[in-house]
C-alpha cells in the first residue's frame, strides 16, 4: 500500500481487516519493520483518538512518531496557488509539505472541510497538495470528505462482534447543534458498501429528508427515510450527525425523534451501538445506550489501533 485516503486505496478489505485482528492479538510481531522509519502526524484540526491511536500503533510497529498541531504551532499554511502572499499567510504548502517530507517516511494529514464551498472541499485540494508535494505516503487522519482510519476501526469492531455470519448494520443521522462534516458517514458507507459486495454484511441507511450523501459514497445502500424499518431486525446501529450535502453544510432539522435510545432497541436484534467519538450525550446518542451493554464505543476506539496498525504495516512493507 502506497496511500490510504479511502476504501479504494485497499486491495482486499476483507484480508486486511483480518490482519488488524492479528495484530490486535501479536502488537509487537512487526516491532522491527518501522525501526529508524519515522512518521510525521499532522493535525490542522483537533483529535484525541486519531492522534493516539495511531502514535501507539506506529510505536508498536517500532517507527518514532512525531506529531504538529500546525494550524497552532505552525506558520499560517497558504494553500492556494498563485497568489501574491502579502496577507496572513506565512509559508506555502508546496514549502511546508516538502519539508515535512524530507524529515519523514510516512506522513498522517488531519484536515476538516470549511463547509461553505462543496466542490472546494470535495475536491480534496489540501490532501492532494501534501500527496503531491510531499513525496511521502500518505494516511488519511481524516479528510474533508473521508475518515478511513475510523472506518476500518469501525468494520474490524464489526467483525469482532458479529454473531451472524451477515449482520444487518444501520447508519443512522442522529441530531446535533452545530453543522459537522459528512466525512464520517460518507467513510462509514463507502466501507459498509464495500463489505456488502464482499459477503460481510447487509447495509441500510436512514436519515431525514434533505440530508442525502453523495451517491458515489453509498453504492448498494439501501436507503429509507422511516428510521423504524431500518432499525427492524439490525444488529449492528452506527449513529451520527452530519450536515446537508445538498443544501451545503447547512442544519436543516432539530431532529426531534431521531436520537437512539434504549426504547428504540426493542425492535432491532439486540443491536450493538457504535459512534466514532467525541459523542454529545443525550443529544446524539442516549445515555442509557452509552452506559449498557448495547455500546460499543470504547471497544471500537481502541480498534482504532489495530485499524493503523495494519495500514502502516502494509506502507512499511512498500517503502
Ligand atoms: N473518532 C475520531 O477520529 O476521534 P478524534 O477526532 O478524537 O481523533
Amino acid at each position: 500500500m502506497k496511500l490510504f485516503t479511502s476504501v479504494h486505496d485497499v486491495q482486499n478489505v476483507p484480508a486486511l481487516v483480518k490482519e488488524a485482528l492479528e495484530l490486535k492479538n501479536t502488537p509487537f510481531a512487526f516491532k522491527e519493520l518501522g525501526r529508524n522509519k519515522t512518521i510525521g502526524l499532522i493535525f490542522l484540526n483537533p483529535s484525541l483518538r486519531t492522534r493516539l491511536s495511531t502514535q501507539k500503533a506506529a510505536l508498536n510497529l517500532g517507527m518514532t512518531p512525531i506529531v504538529m498541531n500546525i494550524d497552532k504551532e505552525g506558520w499560517a499554511l497558504e494553500t492556494r496557488d498563485g497568489v501574491i502572499m502579502n496577507g496572513t499567510t506565512v509559508e506555502h504548502i508546496r514549502e511546508a509539505a516538502g519539508v515535512m517530507g524530507e524529515y519523514c517516511d510516512i506522513l498522517g494529514i488531519r484536515s476538516f472541510p470549511g463547509l461553505k464551498d462543496r466542490e472546494e472541499d470535495y475536491s480534496e485540494d489540501i490532501f492532494n497538495k501534501f500527496i503531491r508535494f510531499s513525496g511521502k505516503p500518505v494516511v488519511s487522519l481524516e479528510s474533508a470528505t473521508r475518515h478511513p482510519l475510523q472506518s476500518l476501526a469501525d468494520l474490524i469492531t464489526i467483525e469482532e462482534h458479529k454473531k451472524v455470519a451477515r449482520p444487518k448494520v444501520v447508519l443512522t443521522w442522529a441530531p446535533h447543534v452545530k453543522p459537522l462534516p459528512q466525512a464520517v458517514p460518507n467513510s462509514f458507507a463507502e466501507w459498509m458498501c464495500k463489505a456488502q459486495t464482499e459477503g460481510m454484511i447487509d447495509f441500510v441507511i436512514t436519515h431525514p429528508k434533505g440530508y442525502e450523501l453523495a451517491e458515489q459514497f453509498t453504492p448498494g445502500a439501501h436507503i429509507t427515510y422511516n428510521q423504524d424499518e431500518a432499525l427492524a431486525g439490525a444488529e449492528f446501529i452506527y449513529a451520527k450527525n452530519w450536515s446537508s450535502y445538498k443544501d451545503y453544510g447547512k442544519i436543516l432539522t432539530e431532529g426531534d425523534g431521531w436520537m437512539m435510545d434504549l426504547e428504540k432497541l426493542k425492535i432491532t436484534n439486540a443491536a450493538k451501538v457504535m459512534h466514532c467519538l467525541p459523542v454529545r450525550r443525550d443529544l446524539e446518542l442516549g445515555s442509557d445506550i452509552l452506559d449498557s451493554e448495547h455500546s460499543l464505543v470504547i471497544k471500537e476506539a481502541g480498534n482504532r489501533v489495530w485499524a493503523a496498525q495494519a495500514v502502516l504495516k502494509n506502507i512499511l512493507e512498500e517503502l
